[in-house]
């Protein structure tokens, strides 16, 4: 058996409010709980988005009231709401600026609202960017400008990564995070998956993924899962629901909505990385700094006590076609053999995940 410290993903989508038919604070939390995290950064591109301090507020007190593990929120950038910044700048674990299209209503296109986000937002909390190529180069190019303390969400390409490298040699303050499917699915995998193999960025070539794992542990600090959870109704295509439609009635627009990007990844990002450590692709050491230091120390997160995740790195098996807690009941991961998997998690002195089982109670 192996112990490691209660994991961290720095990058998560839990869906509250306005989208908790795909996950919520409790089943995201046991999600993480049965995947080794016990700390979640969540992301503010719900509905309505974590952009005014008042839905922030209410958002991360949900949070603290419902999940089973610690839960900390980012704030949003919007050209509306630029206002908000300073104040939400005392609670927000980070502020996350969407430059490229993704799911969710938080894009920024305004150059002159993205340089006041840069400007607001102060230089001892990071600003997380969702951005590709060209939007990537010009949150460098603010990073720099700005002396601000930029964290690259999903890397995904060789150009990006060296990128982020060059500025970093630079000793410009930027920080890269990549994601388990990043590192081990590729285009190659996209016919197979569908639609179950569809997030922003885009799955990438070999050439791509070769990359991350040479900048794995040196430009690259953080693994995060990006769990993404959509419903597999909204996966298929709302066209797919037809038939429990009421009948003849044309789709509503609502129904109408393109089939979103994104994928789980809370259950399966661990025994990823247990795999390539079983396999020699990784080191033990190097795991526990992507999942746990690295992150603690980028986000200046708090120490939990007496919390630690119990491993059974010699368990082999398939991983199934449903992962045990996400709201969403798939995974692009399904059928995938796997070595490594979390066996029990006590979160500040008590047990709250055992061997498939999630410890409910809120109290000790
Ligand atoms: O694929 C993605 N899905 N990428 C993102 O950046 C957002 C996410 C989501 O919220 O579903
Ligand atoms: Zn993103
Ligand atoms: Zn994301």
């Amino acid at each position: 058996m192996l112990i490691l410290p209660g994991l961290i993903d720095a990058h998560v989508h839990l869906r509250v409010p306005g989208g908790e038919h795909k996950e919520d604070f409790i089943s995201g939390s046991s999600a993480a709980l049965a995947g080794g995290f016990t700390t979640l950064l969540a992301m503010p591109n719900t509905n309505p988005p974590l952009v005014t301090v008042e839905n922030w507020r209410n958002t991360q007190s949900q949070a603290e009231a419902q999940a089973l593990c610690d839960v900390h929120h980012f704030a949003g950038g919007s050209e509306a709401h630029l206002d908000q910044l300073p104040e939400l700048a005392k609670n927000a674990v980070g502020l996350k600026l969407y430059l490229d299209a993704t799911f969710g209503p938080l894009r920024l296109q305004d150059p002159a609202a993205i340089e006041k986000c840069l400007e607001l937002w102060p230089a001892s909390k990071p600003i997380c960017l969702h951005a590709e190529l060209d939007s990537l180069r010009a949150g460098i190019e603010l990073a720099e400008r700005h002396q601000k303390h930029i964290h690259v969400c999903h890397v995904a390409r060789k150009e990006e990564v060296e990128m982020i490298a060059k500025a970093q040699d630079r000793g410009i303050n930027v920080t890269a995070e990549v994601t388990a499917h990043h590192l081990f699915l590729t285009e190659g995998d996209t016919q197979r998956l569908g639609p179950y193999g569809d997030m922003r960025p885009r799955l990438q070539s070999q050439q791509d993924q070769d990359a991350l794992w040479q900048h794995l542990g040196t430009t690259i600090e953080v693994i995060a899962s990006d769990h993404a959870p959509h419903a597999k109704f909204e996966k298929e295509g709302f066209e797919s629901q037809k038939a429990f439609l009421i009948a003849e009635k044309p789709l509503e627009e609502e129904q109408k909505r393109p089939i979103p990007p994104g994928i789980p990844g809370l259950e399966s990002t661990l025994p990823l990385m247990l795999t390539a450590v079983a396999e020699n692709r990784l080191s033990l050491e190097t795991l526990i700094k992507l999942l746990h230091d690295n992150p603690k120390r980028l986000f200046n997160l708090p120490e939990q006590p007496e919390t630690w995740v119990e491993v059974d790195e010699t368990a082999k098996y398939i991983f199934p076609d449903h992962p045990l807690y996400t709201k969403c009941g798939w995974s692009p991961f399904a059928g995938l053999r796997m070595t490594g998997s979390v066996s029990r998690v006590v979160l500040r002195g008590k047990e709250v995940y055992k061997n498939g089982i999630i410890n409910y109670s809120k109290e000790n």
